[in-house]
């Protein structure tokens, strides 16, 4: 069961952590890192820290931090070898002991997500079957291409009561596992049934292209079961408010485009991205919610919502908006001609006129008077303030100041009222959601934004690592033999006060003597506590803390030599020790003249010590570049 050293080594080398994380947080170049939204906390700016150049991520803000394997650890909720093997997969990188066959030890996560791999590849595969040629035709008959088949994974699920439950015990897939994916029942008398049964099936992934669930489409009319779509229900791996359907496509494209098309369907979805249009994703029929707008707004913040131009299309989209809109996200509308859905109007018009559709889209303020105008408002006074009172409601949802003012010049234009007036009726709705929101935060609970369980607690600082304790431990973490050395020939480690440096120091020689070299991603992959990785990550992705006075006049200056900055924490490290002596001094030196000894000594001791710091500080002063300097 174990994976070699050097297997877990090499997995970690063909996978390129910015590439890895992008998966699920927008990031953007800042110097020599990257940064974004943190996926582990809620917050409006970014703090999560990803350095490509070493490898792993640190949030400045929740404080949580690794490398590619407790990242996938903590986004698919698996042990460590799991995520090694998520991500050898993901490489193509065989592991000697990886076997489809999940064992007991492996969390239940993972073998939801083995039971349901195994769904998805055997529906893939009965599409070619005999049985499985009509959904073929099926999908033919919608447009979509073999290669649109392949990559989308659909499949066909048997017309049978216990094709897949004999085909999952076949493979060893324990029955517990299959009824709680959703993909079989339980009869009154214990035995299970298929839950998919001669449908079209969609599977839905993860952005890591993890099988989660399926949608099945009613191919026959004969179809006992009435909805035209049945879906795997919610599981420990399933949580249908925080996916949208197609995102592991889309991801890319919706980065590039900086834009996202909402639509509602697996089919408009498949279409469009068919066609060309790829920035897009599905709802799949429920309405929108928070996590799923928090989980787009990652890669964008435009979004663009088209939907079928029905009436439960339309009542749908105007309360996506407002929580889109709660989201800080810029939100616009597509209106299709009546009786369209996506797919049916890019298949009689193709992307192109699609797209042409999507840059002629309308602000929502335009889109809910429309609502309103069709469903008889503005034309008596009373409806009319009503209509402007629902559009303001929306505005007020807008986190940004200047924005709302914007919009409120706009509605002011458009059914020609007093700004003014608009502005009260907006102030009156702040004030009121202030106060509710004063009301839910005292009773909130945290809210986890991300598919991940983790209960583990913040870290509970025990204060912080002194500055020149932080810097050693980052040259330490670097793991550049010569400066090590250096230091040890000046101090050991019971200098150090703080006893998760030593610890960590401690790793770091370890490693050193067994491997010959380290890093902090070493010993990140070494460790299981939280508090000890977080530090690492911190220290190894923030600026040495010494030189932060003069790094902050000028914010993009090189850091200094490495041996420079242990010199400089070496001097403090001195500077403390010394002090400490001469407290010591002080106190013998207080008993001696209580005891009447002689205490020439102790004095001339002392006397001694202060000239010790007065070299040490000019020698300091001398190693330690000023403000004024640099800046010549
Ligand atoms: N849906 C569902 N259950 C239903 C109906 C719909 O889960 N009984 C979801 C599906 O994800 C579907 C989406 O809602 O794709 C949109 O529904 P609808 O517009 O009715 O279906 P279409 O996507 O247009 O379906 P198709 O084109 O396959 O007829
Ligand atoms: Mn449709």
């Amino acid at each position: 069961m174990r994976i070699p050293d050097e297997k877990i080594e090499d997995v970690r080398n063909a996978t390129d952590v910015v590439d890895l994380i992008s998966a699920y947080v927008k990031l953007k170049k800042r110097g020599k890192n990257y940064i974004g939204l943190c996926p582990f906390h809620t917050e409006k700016t970014p703090s999560f820290t990803v350095s490509a150049e070493k490898q792993m991520y640190h949030c400045f803000g929740c404080g949580k931090g690794g490398n590619v394997f407790t990242f996938v650890m903590e986004m698919e909720k698996v042990s460590f070898v799991e995520a090694v093997r998520s991500l050898a997969d993901r490489a193509g990188i065989v592991l000697p002991t990886d076997t489809q066959t999940p064992t007991e030890e492996e969390s239940e996560a993972e073998r939801l997500y083995a039971a349901t791999r195994m769904a998805g590849l055997l529906f893939h595969e009965q599409l070619r079957s005999a049985e499985g040629q009509a959904a073929l035709d099926y999908f033919h008959g919608r447009g979509f291409t073999d290669d649109t088949i392949r990559i989308f994974g659909l499949g066909y699920s048997l017309n049978s009561w216990d094709a897949f439950v004999n085909r999952a015990r076949a493979e060893n897939i324990a029955p517990d596992l299959l009824v709680k994916a959703g993909l079989a029942r339980t009869r009154e008398d214990g035995s299970l049934y298929d839950y998919f049964r001669g449908r079209a099936m969609f599977p839905i992934v993860s952005p890591t292209s993890r099988v989660l669930g399926f949608g099945a489409r009613k191919m026959r009319e004969d179809d006992p079961i009435a909805g035209k779509y049945i879906n795997s229900p919610e599981s420990p791996i399933y949580n249908k408010s925080r996916v949208l359907y197609g995102l592991s496509h889309s991801r890319d494209a919706i980065r590039h485009e900086d834009a996202v098309i909402m639509v509602e369907g697996y089919a408009d979805l498949i279409t469009l991205f068919q066609a060309g249009v790829q920035h897009v994703v599905a709802s799949s029929g429920t309405a929108l919610t928070q996590d799923q707008l928090v989980l787009l707004g990652r890669y964008t913040k435009n979004l663009i919502l088209v939907y079928d131009a029905d009436s439960a299309g339309s009542s749908a989209m105007v309360r996506g908006i407002d929580l889109a809109l709660e989201q800080g996200l810029d939100v616009q509308v597509v209106e299709l001609p009546q009786d369209e859905d996506p797919d049916s109007f890019v298949r009689v018009h193709g992307g192109k006129e699609f797209l042409s559709l999507v840059a002629s889209s309308t602000s929502f303020i335009e889109f809910k008077a429309r609502q309103f105008v069709k469903a008889g408002y503005f034309t008596s006074p009373e409806r009319t303030t009503r209509a402007i009172r629902s559009i303001v409601e929306s505005i007020a949802k807008i986190g940004d100041e200047l924005k709302r003012n914007l919009f409120i010049k706009d509605v002011a234009q458009k059914f020609n009222v007093y700004e003014s007036v608009l502005h009260r009726e907006m102030e009156q709705i702040l004030s009121r959601g202030r106060t509710e929101n004063r009301i839910r935060t005292e009773r909130a609970v945290p809210r986890l934004t991300e598919p991940t369980v983790s209960t583990t607690a913040e870290p509970q600082p025990a204060g912080p690592i002194p500055p020149e304790e932080r810097d050693l431990l980052k040259l330490f973490l670097d793991g550049d033999r010569t400066i090590i050395s250096h230091i040890l020939e000046t101090i050991t480690l019971e200098d150090f006060s703080d006893l998760r440096a030593r610890t960590l120091i401690r790793m770091v020689l370890d490693i050193l003597d067994v491997r010959g070299t380290v890093d902090a991603n070493a010993v990140v992959s070494q460790l299981t506590d939280e508090e000890l990785k977080s530090i690492v990550t911190d220290v190894s992705l923030s600026r040495y803390e010494l030189s932060k006075g003069w790094t902050a006049m000028e914010k993009e200056i090189d850091e200094p030599e490495p041996i420079q900055i242990a010199r400089d924490a070496l001097v403090v490290f001195r500077r403390k020790a010394i002090r400490r002596a001469m407290e010591r001094n002080q106190q013998t030196l207080r008993q001696v003249t209580q005891q009447g000894g002689d205490t020439r000594p102790i004095l001339e001791r002392q006397q001694e010590l202060v000239q010790m710091l007065k070299s040490l500080e000019t020698s300091g002063a001398r190693s330690k570049p000023s403000a004024q300097n640099r800046a010549s």
